[in-house]
């Protein structure tokens, strides 16, 4: 194996320049890609924990260059679920035999902290874990969320590289994307961030950070996703990410930090249709099927092609365990918090 493979290996840690060259050289990859898998197996197993996802709001207020929810998109038809109909999907989700819902929205202010509290205790009733992926709030309403019984927060830094987040993110500071994190982390969240692939004039060196970044805040969870240019977005003439590329990102992170969560996400899957399952084969352990119902699918349009958008919750269950039984792997019947051996 090569040299700085080895040493990845063996004390989990790399220089950003050996980052760099990793990602730069694609004669490693195969071996890469085994050994994140190796060592997703020696530290997390073989189980695969499935989190039920609810897309319950596709209003915000940001305008996210790259999102096909930003607010100055005006071809999207919005929705927005009623607390009745998330606690609904939520339920259902656990008669599924998920252990984890995850509420994802655009920065929706008609759920007020109150609201969502008031969600999260009805849903708590169901002995589930609760994921929140709505964006960035003040260290209040995290403290609010968290007493209510929100076990952990999605929120991606999307890129370390702070000129290119200024320009992806108009109306948006990084340094409160990295407070939300530290407020989360100090509220004792399982707290998950990742970043987009492929962003225009993104370099190796710029992902390399990231990787560095993800470790440094100590994260619990890691999503890496391929950006995928919208045509309804300023981005639409863009290239994108790669499937490789973000599978690399992914494979580094594994190998770098252990014991975390890392999901095959649905974007790696929309650009290769195999995709998830190649990441559960290179370092992720983690799925999040998608428990939403009826036309919000379609209408939750982040980026084109997205996957499962005519399926039902119940045929994504048992399409997503077949796939996962057929590689040998088991589906997990715990929560499946991080559990930090190292
Ligand atoms: N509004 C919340 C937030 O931004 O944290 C959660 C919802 S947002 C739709 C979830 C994630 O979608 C973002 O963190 C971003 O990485 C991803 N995303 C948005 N547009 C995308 C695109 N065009 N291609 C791939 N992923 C995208
Ligand atoms: Fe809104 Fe999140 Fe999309 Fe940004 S990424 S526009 S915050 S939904
Ligand atoms: Fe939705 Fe396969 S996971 S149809």
């Amino acid at each position: 194996m090569d040299k700085i493979l080895e040493k990845a290996k063996s004390t989990n840690n790399l220089t950003k320049s050996e980052l760099v060259q990793i990602l730069q050289n694609d004669e490693l990859n195969e071996d890469l890609f085994t050994l994140a898998d190796k060592i997703r197996k020696d530290n997390v197993g073989d189980e695969v924990h499935l989190r039920g996802l609810i897309e319950f709001s596709n209003i915000c207020k940001c305008s996210c260059k790259y999102c096909g929810l930003r607010k100055d998109n005006d071809i999207l038809e919005r929705y927005r679920l009623t607390p009745e109909q998330i606690i609904d999907f939520a339920i259902k989700a656990s008669k599924y035999g998920y252990k984890t819902v995850v509420l994802q929205s655009g920065e929706d202010a008609w759920f007020s902290a109150e609201k969502v509290c008031e969600i999260i205790r009805e849903i708590k009733k169901f002995n589930l874990a609760i994921t929140l992926s709505i964006g960035e709030k003040t260290f209040e309403e995290y403290k609010a969320y968290k007493e209510a019984g929100a076990d952990r927060y999605l929120i991606r830094i999307e890129t370390t590289d702070e000129n290119l987040y200024k320009k992806m993110h108009p109306n948006m500071d990084f340094e409160n994307r990295t407070r939300c994190l530290k407020d989360l982390k100090k509220l004792n969240y399982e707290v998950g961030s990742g970043c987009l692939v492929g962003l225009p004039n993104q370099t190796l060196n710029s992902l390399a950070d990231d990787i560095l970044f993800f470790k440094e805040i100590d994260a619990d969870m890691i999503g890496i996703g391929p950006f995928i240019p919208n045509p309804n977005t300023p981005l639409s003439d863009e290239q994108g990410g790669t499937f490789k590329l973000a599978l690399k990102v992914m494979a580094i992170v594994r190998i770098l930090m252990p014991t975390i969560n890392i999901p095959a996400t649905t974007a790696m899957e929309t650009l290769n249709p195999n995709g998830r399952i190649i990441a559960l084969q290179s370092g992720a352990n983690v799925v999040m099927p998608n428990v939403t119902e009826g036309d919000y699918r379609k209408k939750y349009e982040i980026y084109p092609g997205k996957i499962c958008i005519n399926d039902t919750p119940n045929q994504c269950r048992n399409c997503i365990e077949s796939k996962i039984k057929s590689i040998g792997r088991t589906i997990s019947t715990n929560y499946g918090f991080h559990i930090k051996t190292k």
